[in-house]
């Protein structure tokens, strides 16, 4: 099929099949313009809590369809290409939590959404790039496990009092470990007038580089309410590709032209048009396992939601 043509058919079949497309900000072009909402992982999580809609189509990597799961058991989540799957949520086996659980015994345990379900169900409560700081400081408890990126954690740290303790020792990913202090240093050198936004899940020497840190969604929240005309952007590269679709008179330059996720560049609109016409690959989280996960997600929804409403 033409890609108009294919374009079309996912447009009717979205309607036949009663279904809503999600992407994350890191998707392809054709796949963000064919959504129903693209966002981070906070905003995918808020967005599917209140879809009307049967059929969850989730344009990102596993743990984003799993808490789609979560948070519509009733519904029917699937996503196009399912070797869409996070190598950093994959670094956290729930066994670890487990035993990191038994040592530390007064510790809380808050970790990142990017962890797989069966880790999330032994959580208190989970978070995202977009809320780390404020559900860690939100809880009672003086000592966080925290997992499984270690710049996040140490983001984490220097907005805490609380004492942190990374699970695992070196979680990351492999995307926003690409990008290096020089870099940055000559891309500051070259556009001094420009903002420095970088992700959490970048290395401390590239944190302390930036005018904001941020999710992605915050980026481009900031992108549209800064004064500033031009933005070094240090995250995936499909996120300033929308920054540049979205504002047209500013200038976003990506800190690392190859940081891209392959896995979240797996899905195309081929693979969208036969998922959604068979209804397949469909995600599944056990039930005993779920409702542990969803009552940690939740709890991170009330969190967020709460500190909105303040
Ligand atoms: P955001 O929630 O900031 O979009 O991050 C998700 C992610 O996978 C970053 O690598
Ligand atoms: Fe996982 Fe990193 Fe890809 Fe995000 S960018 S999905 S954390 S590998």
């Amino acid at each position: 099929m033409k890609p108009e043509q294919l374009k079309e058919t996912i447009l009717k079949l979205k309607d036949d099949q009663n279904a809503v497309i999600l992407a994350h900000n890191y998707q392809q072009e054709e796949i963000q313009l064919l959504a129903d909402y693209i966002g981070d992982s906070l905003d995918l999580a808020r967005y599917s809590a209140k879809v009307k809609e049967n059929v969850i189509v989730l344009c990102g990597v596993d743990f984003m369809a799993q808490t789609a799961v979560l948070l519509n058991p009733d519904k029917t989540v699937i996503i196009p290409d399912p070797e869409a799957k996070c190598p950093m949520a994959a670094q956290l086996p729930a066994e670890l939590v487990r035993e990191a659980k038994q040592k530390h015994p007064d510790a809380a345990v808050v970790l990142y959404v990017n962890t797989l379900a069966e880790a999330r169900a032994e959580a208190d409560v989970t978070c995202t790039s977009a809320n780390a700081p404020l559900v860690v400081n939100a809880l009672e408890e003086k000592k966080i496990l925290f997992g499984p990126d270690r710049n996040l954690a140490w983001f984490v740290q220097r907005r805490s009092d609380k004492q942190i303790i990374p699970l695992p020792d070196r979680g990351y990913c492999y995307v926003h470990r690409m990008f290096s202090p020089a870099d940055i240093m000559l891309l500051k050198e070259r556009y001094p007038d420009a903002e420095v936004l970088v992700h959490p899940e970048c290395d401390p020497e590239v944190q302390q580089l930036a005018t904001h840190i941020c999710s992605t969604s915050q980026m481009l929240l900031r992108a549209k309410a800064s004064p500033a005309k031009r933005f070094i952007i240090a995250t995936e590269v499909g996120l300033v590709e929308r920054m540049k679709r979205e504002f047209p008179d500013k200038e976003f330059i990506p800190a690392l032209e190859t940081a891209v996720c392959e896995q979240m560049k797996l899905h195309t609109l081929e693979k969208l048009y036969l998922a959604l016409r068979d209804i397949k690959h469909v995600v599944h989280v056990p039930p005993e396992i779920a409702a542990r996960a969803r009552a940690a997600t939740e709890r991170m929804l009330e969190i967020s939601g709460r500190a909105t409403s303040d």
